[in-house]
């Protein structure tokens, strides 16, 4: 039904008669002449219709928004003046000599030329088969699609193969809820969506498959944010025989490419790399947004003695922090603006936000304000001068609290501070972040948990270490982190039955319950497992960052809204009692419409 399709149309085609199809984009009545902007997949082109042919006129006069249209035409220059550089059929436009209405459209809940945020996302997420059809939606499908294929094609050229694994499985632990479904034919038992194929893709290595890649649905039941979705994509890869450090240059040089490609954009060769103890000490962070031109700076040494408790109290704890935040021309912050920096950093269980305004260093405390001046003597003042490096109209924040609340809330009001104050610099900034520690200490539960995953590999030299010192075991990860999103997570994974075993005691799984949920796992260790490696890549995070998408919803076709629903199908849904019955579950508190058996 078409020659070409709108959006392809140009000057090349001028005194061609082309045939397009598509949707009414706008309709303008214009004294006698009607234009008709007529959107497909690849854009719009003007389609002009004046009275001279009377039948086809009478038809474009009923033709209203989202009509889908059929036109033959003839593409000449648009009149001197009238052109639209912005447009890339802007040059031309269409006489249309035929028009056939194949289908009407009642009137949309919104137009499709409106901006992201000119409607609730709740509608637009009901109507997501018209918000698909907004151009920018269109256009951040185009580069998921066109990052995939770079990515597909990649991976394809270095060996990988691309392996489905099962949806219906086992819980596969990687720090979330699981999303469970009964089983009919084994009542009262249930398999649960994997939250990453890590498992299987493991288990392939055993079975010599060698390098093994898959883009693949991933369900995690957690709280959901602006970079999380309860449904998303991974491209997850996994490898034999490689080291960690041949895995990450291969996959950074593969990220090179999807930037090349895509947008023809040279990021760095090779990409740094930061330990997990310098992220958090500089940046108070494991995925520090390297943009923003701030950094924590240590002075536990130099609030040892002060007379002030909140600070010494933590600098002499062990696991305690004091550090500052300079803020160059920090000293224009009103009264109001430090108060709500101060809530914020409440958010993440600070305590308060002490400060220091800079007026003039020279002066030394003549020359500053501050709360807190009055409880720390002269050479202290001197110290956090020099090593914040603070200058005349500065501001430097403290944080003192355990490491874990200083490095939460400076961390956060450092990329807060970065947004608000329009700090942040242009452009890509990749890094990878290893050497991690293999556990953090769970309050709540009292236990040692995985930093990444229970089947990530201790550092050779620090096996010894699981059952003696658990905090200063460090593990084979690596994250790959692009402007404070992780955008990938792996590492070198336990191949020895005995270490495994070992990292399980660690996080308390007891032999029962490691035999119970990750039997077949130890046992298909014992049969020949070659050290392997991989990685995932949280696909929907990377297409978000390089579309510059404010939301991951927006570079997916069918997203969940943020209490995990779906508004355009209504799912969850309740079932049938039939449904029930044949699943053998009876619900707690029955749907309020069924009476209770
Ligand atoms: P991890 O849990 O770090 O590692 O996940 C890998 C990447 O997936 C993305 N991601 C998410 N994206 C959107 N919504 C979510 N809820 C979500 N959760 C994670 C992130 C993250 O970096 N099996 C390991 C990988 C491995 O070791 O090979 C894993 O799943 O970008
Ligand atoms: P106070 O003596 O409680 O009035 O606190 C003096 C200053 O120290 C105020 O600016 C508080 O915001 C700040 N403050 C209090 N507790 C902390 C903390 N744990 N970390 C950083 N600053 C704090």
């Amino acid at each position: 039904m078409r020659s070409h399709y709108c959006g392809h149309l140009n000057e090349a085609h001028l005194d061609q008669e082309v045939e397009i199809s598509g949707w009414v984009h706008r309709r303008r009545d214009h004294g006698g002449v009607i234009f008709i902007d007529l959107r497909d997949r690849e854009g719009l082109v003007q389609v002009v219709f004046d009275p001279d042919t009377p039948d086809i006129f009478a038809i474009a006069e009923r033709v209203r928004s989202e009509y889908v249209l059929r036109i033959k035409g003839k593409v000449r220059p648009r009149p001197q003046g009238t052109a639209n550089p912005d447009l890339p059929t802007g040059a031309i436009e269409i006489l249309g000599l035929d028009l056939e209405i194949l289908n009407t459209a009642e009137t949309p809940p919104f137009q499709t030329d409106i901006e992201d945020d000119e409607v609730s996302e709740e509608l637009r997420l009901r109507y997501r088969y018209i918000d698909l059809r907004r151009p920018r939606m269109l256009q951040r499908l185009q580069i998921r699609s066109q990052i995939t294929r770079v990515l597909r094609e990649y991976l394809d050229k270095h060996g990988f193969m691309d392996i489905e694994t099962p949806m219906l499985t086992k819980a596969t632990p990687e720090g979330a809820r699981d999303y469970l479904v009964p089983s009919r034919t084994h009542q009262g038992e249930f398999f649960a969506l994997p939250q990453s194929p890590q498992i299987f893709k493991q288990l392939l290595m055993m079975s010599g498959l060698d390098r093994y890649y898959q883009i693949v649905r991933c369900f995690r039941d957690e709280d959901l944010r602006a970079d999380r979705q309860p449904e998303f994509t991974q491209l997850d890869i996994e490898t034999s025989f490689l080291s960690e450090e041949q895995i990450m240059e291969m996959m950074e040089a593969m990220m090179r490419e999807v930037f090349a490609q895509v947008l023809e954009i040279p990021l760095h060769d090779p990409f740094p790399r930061m330990t997990y103890t310098e992220a958090m000490l500089r940046y108070g962070s494991d995925k520090p947004d390297l943009r923003i031109p701030l950094e924590l700076v240590d002075v536990n040494d130099v609030m040892q003695d002060v007379e002030f408790k909140v600070f010494s109290g933590p600098a002499k704890d062990p696991r305690g922090r004091v550090a500052a935040l300079r803020l160059p021309q920090g000293c224009e912050l009103s009264r109001k603006e430090i108060d709500d920096y101060t809530k914020y950093v409440g958010i993440y269980g600070a305590r308060g936000l002490a400060y220091i305004k800079v007026n003039e260093v020279a002066k030394g405390r003549e020359g500053m304000q501050s709360p807190i001046l009055k409880f720390l003597p002269d050479e202290a003042i001197a110290t956090i001068m020099q090593r914040t490096g603070a200058e005349d109209g500065d501001l430097v924040f403290f944080g003192a609290d355990s490491a874990k609340i200083v490095n939460e809330s400076l961390g956060a009001l450092r990329v807060k501070l970065g947004h608000d104050r329009g700090l942040v610099e242009h452009g890509w900034r990749p890094l990878w972040v290893v050497d991690f520690p293999m556990f953090e200490y769970d309050e709540k539960s009292k236990r040692w948990a995985s930093l990444h995953h229970p089947f990530t590999s201790p550092k050779e030299e620090h096996i010894d270490l699981l059952d003696s010192d658990p905090e200063a075991c460090h593990s084979r990860a690596y994250d790959m982190i692009l402007n404070g999103t992780e955008v990938g997570g792996g590492s070198m994974r336990i191949y020895r039955a005995e270490v495994q075993e070992k990292v399980f005691r660690q996080l308390g799984i007891d032999d029962q319950e490691a035999e119970d949920k990750f039997g077949f796992l130890l046992k298909a260790l014992k049969y020949g497992c070659p050290p392997h490696g991989g990685i995932a890549f949280g696909l929907d995070r990377l297409v978000m960052l390089m579309t510059g998408a404010l939301s991951i919803r927006d570079v997916m076709a069918f997203p969940k809204t943020q209490t995990a629903s779906c508004p355009l199908t209504e799912a969850p849904s309740e079932v049938s009692q039939a449904q029930l019955t044949e699943l053998g579950i009876r619900l707690r508190k029955p749907p309020a419409d069924t009476t209770a058996e």
